[in-house]
């Protein structure tokens, strides 16, 4: 008997009567009737916290507004533990942010309300699968037919045995959203970063069109519950580590936009109190930054500088305590926005280069994974902003003599863009060196940029595809792959 039959059959067991004995259940309720369309659990996500072999939050959506609600957790024969409290965080969204959609039944003439709960999990066990279930009052987990009602997911080891970890951004839901999403499953990764511009509620087609603009921004607050119920088959059991984009600056909500994700979202957040979408954290032998890449973005500028040095000065605390841990062999760093990149698009950005990447000089770090550009590209390593070496497809790369390899991993689902002044694709067996790659950064608020002639754009790949790191104690082989799962690139990082 596996352990999730035998978890299934314990909650079975213990049913309506240990959940009423923890007054989760009211007796003669509505948990008694038939469970209505709007009771039942959706969206359900794993986040790790800061610590992620012993915490996590399991987050999910109602579509009514709940009461009660909680996770109860197992690891295995034992049975499902005692209900745990989730917090409700209500969104309420007006209708003259919205498009014309929601300005009918059953959407208007009342503004739109979503019902995000997250459940923190604190002082887990180390490398220990999980079972859970998700329930509130008028939803009884133990008496739902719904099937997948029992997740899992897994906590992180504390010694390095190695792993896998997969990565892209501007994702969106769709076609190819969802083929990302199932790909994203056959590495059967650890985690997954998601690199920003998460659920592209905010679209549209002119260039203000893209967060912080609330008077031009064309939003429906409803897309995200559309990526949430499209990526649970793999969130509802790998931890999904998001960081911001320039979407996810959704003016209304105020809180420098940010009063969206944090309703919806939970991520450590332990750069200061108060931090949104920036943190740190170790898996095994890798220490993660997440950045939020609004506060260096000059096109699309309503967060720039939002964060009054803040996040400069801690990057650099940070980076040097990653460093100068024993048990951290490998420092990567993700955001939304690219430091180097050819694409078009949203360019790279210049602030980015000026003051983070002489950090990442500094502490050797070994991988900057980006997004906002919605193709795939990986630079030679570059140090002081110059490309050091060329190192093709199944090359090596030793960031401590070599420098840092910055890859942009954008193309996760929505309409792709194009390499700038039409610089070919360049990738695994079609290799082509013609072309002037060509690095375009924008400057404030403005659709003029500054275009400089690049040596260091390596690999060029413009199809939907994500990246997948396979780590082990001494070495990161990154893979490009495309949506089918054929390998696009692939290069390995070493210690020295
Ligand atoms: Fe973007």
């Amino acid at each position: 008997m596996t352990d999730l039959t035998t978890a299934r059959r314990s909650l079975f067991k213990a049913g309506g009567a240990a959940l009423a004995a923890a007054a989760v259940v009211r007796p003669g309720s509505a948990a008694a009737a038939p469970d209505g369309h709007a009771k039942r659990p959706l969206g359900r996500r794993i986040t790790f916290g800061a610590d992620p072999a012993t915490q996590v939050v399991i987050s999910w959506q109602q579509l009514e507004k709940v009461t009660g609600p909680y996770v109860r957790i197992a690891t295995g024969a034992s049975g499902f533990g005692a209900p745990v409290a989730a917090e409700l965080r209500t969104l309420r969204s007006e209708l003259d942010w919205q498009e014309g959609d929601h300005s009918f039944p059953p959407h208007g003439p009342d503004p739109m309300y979503q019902y995000y709960l997250h459940a923190r999990l604190d002082g887990l066990k180390p490398d220990t699968t999980y079972h859970y279930v998700v329930g509130h009052r008028d939803h009884d987990p133990a008496t739902s037919t719904r099937p997948g009602e029992i997740a899992s997911f897994r906590t992180a080891p504390t010694t390095a045995s190695g792993f896998t970890f997969t990565a892209f951004g501007d994702q969106g839901h769709g076609y190819n959203a969802r083929a990302l999403t199932s790909l994203v499953a056959d590495q059967a990764p650890a985690f997954h970063l998601a690199l920003g511009n998460l659920s592209y509620a905010i679209h549209g087609g002119t260039a203000n069109a893209e967060g912080g603009h609330p008077d031009t921004d064309t939003y429906d607050a409803a897309r995200w519950d559309s990526l949430f119920a499209q990526n649970e088959v793999v969130t509802a059991g790998v931890p999904w580590m998001t960081t911001l984009g320039n979407r996810e600056m959704e003016k209304w909500y105020g809180t420098n936009g940010y009063g969206g994700v944090k309703a919806r979202i939970t991520t450590p957040d332990n750069a200061w109190s108060g931090s949104t979408g920036i943190y740190a954290w170790r898996y095994q032998n890798v220490g993660l930054i997440s950045l939020d890449g609004n506060d260096i973005c000059l096109r699309n500028a309503a967060n720039l500088d939002h964060t009054g040095g803040k996040q400069l000065a801690w990057l650099e605390q940070q980076l040097a305590r990653f460093r100068g841990d024993p048990a951290i062999g490998f420092v990567v760093v993700y955001l939304h926005h690219a430091t180097y990149s050819t694409a078009d698009g949203g360019g790279a950005e210049s602030v980015a280069q000026q003051k983070w990447a002489p950090l990442f000089d500094r502490y050797r770090v070994d991988l900057v994974l980006n997004a906002h550009n919605r193709v795939y590209e990986r630079t030679d390593p570059i140090r002081a902003g110059k490309g050091t070496r060329q190192v093709g497809s199944r090359g090596t790369v030793t960031p401590f003599t070599d420098g840092t390899t910055y890859i942009t991993a954008g193309a996760g689902g929505q309409a792709l863009d194009r390499f700038y002044k039409g610089a070919p694709e360049s990738y695994l067996d079609h290799e082509n060196t013609g072309g002037t790659p060509t690095m375009r950064c924008y400057k404030k608020n403005s659709s003029s940029s500054t275009d400089t002639k690049v040596t260091w754009s390596r690999v060029r790949y413009r199809g939907y595809s994500l990246v997948a790191v396979d780590v082990t104690p001494t070495s990161m082989k990154v893979r490009a792959l495309a949506a089918d799962g054929g390998l696009i690139d692939e290069v390995t990082i070493k210690r020295p």
